[in-house]
């Protein structure tokens, strides 16, 4: 088995091959004058169980072409098998049709990957987990919940009241509370498709005066955590805590989050950010070692 670090996961790709002790083979890059991706493996393939490493996060269009750039290429210099680990699913929000027209645009990307030519597929926290249902090739979905969490057991908060977003984070937090102990719970979120607005159903929680930590798959405008850190703080939470495993971070989300009143904002380098503390190595080192 060979690491192809892809340029949106260099860094992860090499931490991986380091961890794995195995060969990381580089590949140049570059961009054309007029924008468009250019790749050379630079060393042979051939025969090879080539793990590409490339991730999908912003600018997800222009990632998604070159990690399909990477995986038909591997395939095409007679690479013995493909694997592509793609830690933040791109467009894995887009699964449902809410408009007659619209594009269910995650179905699109499986497609084209497993067309290029991957064998297997690794991710991290896909949005949803019934997308898993769309692939016709092996996919395994880790889970970094259990990694954040145990970097806030680590800081003390063991006992803190995990908290989700919404109903499609509760898988995540009974994880988290298996690991902090102090309950869990969620908040009955809707969002508007069309303009983005965020409503709640109102619900009280037993966070008087204790530590909380809110655990979603994404922050991206920050939208969905400041109204669950706002949601907290109004019910008496001493401390809140806002933790993601993919951290896009769109413009202001950050000062957005914490503005509302976390006390920081902690995610993983699934996606590279200042806030990026929980590291996503092991768990991918492990899930490639089992199939080895
Ligand atoms: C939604 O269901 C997701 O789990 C996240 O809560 C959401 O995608 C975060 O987006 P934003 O930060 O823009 O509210």
């Amino acid at each position: 088995m060979i690491i192809a670090p892809g340029p949106a996961s260099r860094k992860l790709g090499l931490r991986i091959a380091e961890v794995l002790h195995i060969k990381a083979t580089p590949i140049e890059f570059k961009l054309f004058p007029d924008g468009e991706s250019y790749i050379c493996y630079t060393e042979d393939v051939s025969g090879e169980n080539v793990v590409i490493v490339q991730n999908t996060c912003p600018p997800q269009d222009v990632n998604l072409i070159r990690l399909l750039l990477l995986i038909n290429t591997a395939k095409d210099l007679n690479a013995n098998s493909v694997t592509a680990v793609v830690p933040y699913f791109a467009y894995a929000r887009q699964m449902r049709r809410s408009r007659p027209g619209e594009a269910i645009s995650v179905r699109t990307i499986i497609g084209l990957i497993e067309k290029a030519g991957a064998d297997r597929v690794i991710t991290v926290n896909i949005h949803n987990t019934s997308i898993l249902n769309w692939f016709s090739i092996p996919v395994q979905n880790l889970s970094a919940i259990p990694l954040l969490a145990s970097f806030f057991k680590a800081r003390g908060l063991t006992g803190a009241f995990s908290f989700a977003p919404d109903d499609g984070a509760l898988e995540a937090n009974r994880e988290a509370d298996k690991i902090l102990g102090g309950g869990y719970g969620y908040l009955d979120k809707e969002r508007d498709a069309i303009t983005g607005e965020i409503r709640i159903k109102k619900k009280m929680f037993d966070v008087k005066d204790r530590d909380c930590v809110v655990f979603d798959d994404i922050i991206s405008t920050g939208a969905t955590m400041e109204v669950a850190v706002k949601t907290l703080k109004k019910q008496g939470a001493r401390r809140v805590y806002a933790a993601c495993v993919h951290p896009i971070l769109v413009a202001d989300a950050r000062e957005r989050v914490l503005s509302s009143g976390a006390e920081e904002i902690i995610g993983t380098d699934s996606v590279p950010s200042p806030v990026s503390a929980v590291s996503i190595v092991p768990i991918i080192a492990e899930a490639l070692k089992r199939k080895a």
